[in-house]
């Protein structure tokens, strides 16, 4: 078993966590000085790793994911030396790190990419992708951007288009190119050098191209963005083949430095291929990938058990999921499902087979703050998700001493510091589901197998095994109370009675015993049943 498989996984957006030095900002220092939030104090959430995600030097056209150093910190995070502290603080508590590798694109601003377009013959020139015009003087080919408008920009001083998966200003690496490989393999054996334990490798599927430039056909009706958007199918511009080499040879540099290293994929894809990246076998390719059709899939009972039940059914034997209900590319799943889900929510997200990765503030329920006209930052309209982590009921919400780059949501009822002292906050939720998760090996590592509830029951259920320890989970998703008879819906297979473990309702008395036949669930309750 790695640590990672029983872990749990939460997602910094640094930028938003906290602010040491008062410029609105967040950074290391900030990130450093709230640890106890994290692991290793008395009140601590108990997460096992960070993934902090970028802030590398960058211009900042994508908030960090345009990168114009690899190995340095931006200087609006800190430096080094912060960065260091950080990570001997956190290690210092049993934490792991893990940091965002951007393969797939650098900034306009890399002085490779700088090289690169300073002429045609530059030796930089190639490890980015370039294509003269057509007759028109147009783009090569019509392949679009996942921000919008042609994936082409024209360079006037070298007289080419170069290729770009998102903004104009993330000119995309060429991955056919060897340089290209040993580049980036040194930028990830510099950080695992450093110390860090692993890396969320982003956008992996953009990596490689069709060198031939095919057209893609029209979009497909079908579920939004995995394939389809932009007006087009992308065919021949993600997800191609080869990719998995890509994986390969970050994989194969990691090892170099640090055997056992955690590689999570950031792909949008369908189940079916995204298992692909897990490779052949275990340590081959990618140890997880994030499963965004569960991130995608409405809060109902059908569609969470089809989306969890693709993922078991599609990955191999020793594939091990790793779902995200929020991100910060994504609206808040307390704005996307309703406040009135959050509790079962987060017993599902910590109670199903694979790695929950938590995004900082949905453990208060924090929901999307909609930019107000003129306010936007972020030109993909992701601003709403990615709001300052609200520890305090004040001005500035204990995220920042200044004025904070992002207008902060209510910090009335939704702040670490208020519901860290009350039991039945939501907070405190997460915290015990951690612990019953860590205490037990049926939650943190073994099976899973669904149960057949009725479409109209609303309920999910599910039963997680490992040795003698058997343990029933039963989501409430309709917003409607109700007795439900799980013993049918386990067609055989579960005994008669069982013993309540936890419920998100925490009136409910703990040591209750349960007629499997007739449970009783609130709108909205999730339970925990010790078998
Ligand atoms: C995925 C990242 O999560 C997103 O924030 C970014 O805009 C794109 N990749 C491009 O790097």
């Amino acid at each position: 078993m790695t640590w990672w498989q029983p872990g749990v996984l939460y997602q910094i957006y640094p930028r938003s966590f906290a602010d040491s030095n008062g410029d609105g900002i967040g950074d290391m220092d900030g990130i450093t000085g709230h640890l106890d939030h994290l692991r290793g104090s008395p009140g601590s959430l108990g997460v096992d790793a960070i993934w902090v995600s970028p802030f590398f030097r960058s211009p900042g056209a994508d908030f960090g994911y345009d990168v114009s150093d690899y190995t340095d910190i931006d200087p609006v995070y800190g430096d080094l030396a912060a960065f260091d502290r950080l990570l001997a603080a956190a290690h210092e508590r049993g934490l792991r790190v893990l940091l965002d590798l951007i393969p797939g694109h650098t900034s306009v601003e890399h002085p490779w990419f700088r090289a690169a377009r300073s002429s045609r013959t530059d030796p930089h020139r190639r490890l980015y992708i370039w294509a003269d015009p057509t007759p028109d003087g147009g783009p090569p080919n019509g392949w679009t951007s996942t921000f919008g408008g042609s994936a082409w920009e024209w360079d006037e001083g070298s007289g080419q288009y170069y290729l770009h998966s998102f903004y104009p200003e993330q000119p995309d690496l060429d991955w056919r190119e060897p340089a290209v490989h040993e580049r980036i393999g040194e930028v990830v054996r510099f950080w695992l050098q450093r110390g860090v334990d692993g890396f969320r490798v982003d956008a992996i599927d953009r990596s490689i191209k069709d060198p031939l430039l095919r057209e893609n056909p029209p979009a497909l009706p079908g579920p939004r963005r995995f394939d389809s958007f932009r007006g087009q199918y992308h065919l021949w511009n993600k997800d191609r083949p080869e990719t998995l080499d890509v994986v390969r040879s970050i994989r194969r540099s990691a090892e170099r430095v640090k055997p056992g290293s955690l590689l999570l994929g950031e792909s949008y894809i369908p189940i079916e291929r995204l298992a692909r990246y897990l490779g052949d076998h275990p340590g081959d390719a990618f140890d997880l990938v994030f499963d965004f059709p569960f991130l995608d899939s409405a809060w109902d009972a059908g569609a969470l058990r089809h989306a969890v039940e693709a993922a078991e059914a599609h990955f191999p034997p020793s594939g091990w999921p790793c779902r995200a209900l929020s991100n910060h590319d994504n609206p808040r799943h307390a704005t996307r499902f309703g406040r009135g889900s959050l509790r079962a929510a987060a017993m599902l997200s910590l109670t199903l087979r694979g790695t929950p990765v938590l995004y900082m503030g949905e453990e208060i329920g924090m929901a999307d703050v909609p930019a107000s006209a003129g306010e936007a930052l972020d030109r993909a309209g992701r601003d709403a998700a990615r709001t300052p982590m609200q520890w305090r009921d004040e001005p500035g919400a204990g995220f920042t001493s200044g004025e904070p780059w992002l207008r902060i949501g209510d910090t009335s009822s939704v702040n670490v510091a208020d519901q860290a002292e009350d039991p039945g906050s939501l907070l405190s939720l997460y915290r015990r589901l951690i612990a019953e998760r860590a205490a037990s090996p049926a939650l943190a590592s073994g099976s899973y197998r669904g149960l057949d509830t009725s479409p109209e029951s609303g309920v999910f259920a599910y039963v997680r095994e490992s040795g003698t320890e058997r343990s029933l989970v039963a989501i409430e998703c309709r917003g409607r109370a109700g007795s439900h008879d799980l013993f049918a819906a386990a067609r055989g297979s579960l005994p008669k009675t069982g013993r309540l473990a936890l419920s998100t309702d925490t009136s409910r008395p703990s040591s209750d015993d349960l007629d499997l036949s007739h449970v009783d669930l609130a709108a909205n309750e999730g339970i925990i049943v010790s078998l």
